[in-house]
């Protein structure tokens, strides 16, 4: 049958839950930084079974009594030292800008919290690597929220590759770019912004994880917004074993927010947007098939239960999202920066 004949189809799949012991007491995870994200890991906390928001901290008490009109919680704090210092918080998830991330992440980890934290993990590698050997010399659980390692679909096509439905992985494609408000703090660079950390770090790790290793040769273009951070990026790598990857993403335009994974027999299409994908196509010359993998709650949910399997088992990291990849992102993402001349304020 030729690639034009094949019918299209559709399959639902659903997700298995990670099931915890009932008897196990939920841990209790504390959120740092109440803006945008917080709220989507707050909804995804509370549904997941074992976990319980137990408390929030912002640097404003008045935003973290806002943050908590439709959030059931049981402390509400302030500031990020209370939280810190609550004895019965297990687990932090940190949600400020990335340019705090380093601070927070340090006075979490030093206080002995087991700590997952938003992406970038820190705005450059030598702040990542410093977090990283503090929370291994303490023995400590420590995780970048990179939720998209954690998706359904996103995993569902790297089984379809590793069975061999698409042949051998030729090129990978994949666009992130969004039009970010003129007044957002994610233009700014004293606040770590730019295309590259926010939204570069998803088509950059999607590559990296379908090919499994990280690139030979690296190409790229930037043009600068106009606060002086990167607006409109973009990359090709290449693998000497022959893949190459087209990616691009900026923060002036809205993209196509999609990604595809072509190969020797066939390829995939990812449903945009493709870091947050509820459902794939596969195309080969046996089947055009679509398989939908819709979020139980809203998609942070396998990210939540990453880190509680993960404690469960007394791992200290997450072999799906493990520090060496997270740091070796970073230094790629410096070396990007420096090829653009952008350097952040406090560098
Ligand atoms: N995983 C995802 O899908 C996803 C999506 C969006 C963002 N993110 C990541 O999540 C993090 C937060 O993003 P967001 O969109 O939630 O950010 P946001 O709403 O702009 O801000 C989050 C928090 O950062 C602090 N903050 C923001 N602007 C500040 C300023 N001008 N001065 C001082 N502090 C400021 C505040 O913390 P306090 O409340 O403590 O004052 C605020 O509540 C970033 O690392 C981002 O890359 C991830």
């Amino acid at each position: 049958m030729s690639f034009s004949e094949n019918t299209r189809i559709g399959e639902l799949l659903n997700e298995q839950a990670y099931k915890r012991d009932s008897q196990k007491q939920a841990y209790k995870w504390g959120i740092i930084g109440l803006g945008g994200i917080a709220k989507q890991m707050a909804e995804a906390i509370s549904g997941t079974m074992g976990s319980e928001l137990y408390a929030v901290a912002s640097k404003s008490l008045d935003r973290a009594r806002t943050f908590t009109k439709n959030v059931d919680v049981q402390k509400v704090y302030g500031s990020y030292e209370e939280l810190v210092d609550d004895p019965d918080v297990d687990v932090i998830y940190i949600a400020n800008i990335h340019s705090q991330h380093f601070e927070t992440a340090k006075m979490a980890l030093m206080k002995g919290k087991a700590v997952l934290c938003e992406k970038p993990l820190t705005i450059n590698a030598n702040q990542a690597e410093e977090l990283i050997s503090i929370a291994q010399k303490s023995n400590i659980f420590f995780m970048e929220a990179m939720w998209m390692k954690f998706n359904p679909s996103l995993n569902k096509l790297k089984e379809l590759i590793s069975e061999g439905s698409i042949g051998k992985v030729l090129k990978i494609e994949a666009d992130f770019s969004i039009e970010f408000p003129p007044d957002s703090n994610r233009r700014l660079s004293e606040f770590g912004g730019g295309a590259l950390l926010d939204l570069g770090i998803y088509p950059i790790t999607f590559a990296n994880w379908i090919v499994g290793r990280f690139p030979d040769n690296i190409k790229s273009k930037c043009i600068l917004a106009s606060t002086g951070v990167d607006g409109l990026d973009s990359v090709t790598f290449e693998w000497k074993t022959g893949e190459k990857a087209e990616l691009s993403f900026g923060i002036d335009r809205l993209g196509t927010l999609s990604a595809k994974v072509l190969g020797t027999d066939g390829y995939i299409e990812v449903f945009p947007p493709f870091h947050g994908a509820q459902g794939i196509c596969l195309h080969n010359s046996q089947e055009v098939k679509e398989l939908y993998l819709p979020f139980r709650i809203n998609g942070y949910e396998y990210e939540v239960e990453e880190v509680m399997r993960c404690l469960d088992m007394g791992l200290k990291e997450s072999p799906k999202m493990p520090l060496i990849e997270t740091l070796e992102t970073m230094k790629l993402m410096d070396g990007l920066r420096s090829e653009w001349g952008i350097l952040f304020p406090c560098e």
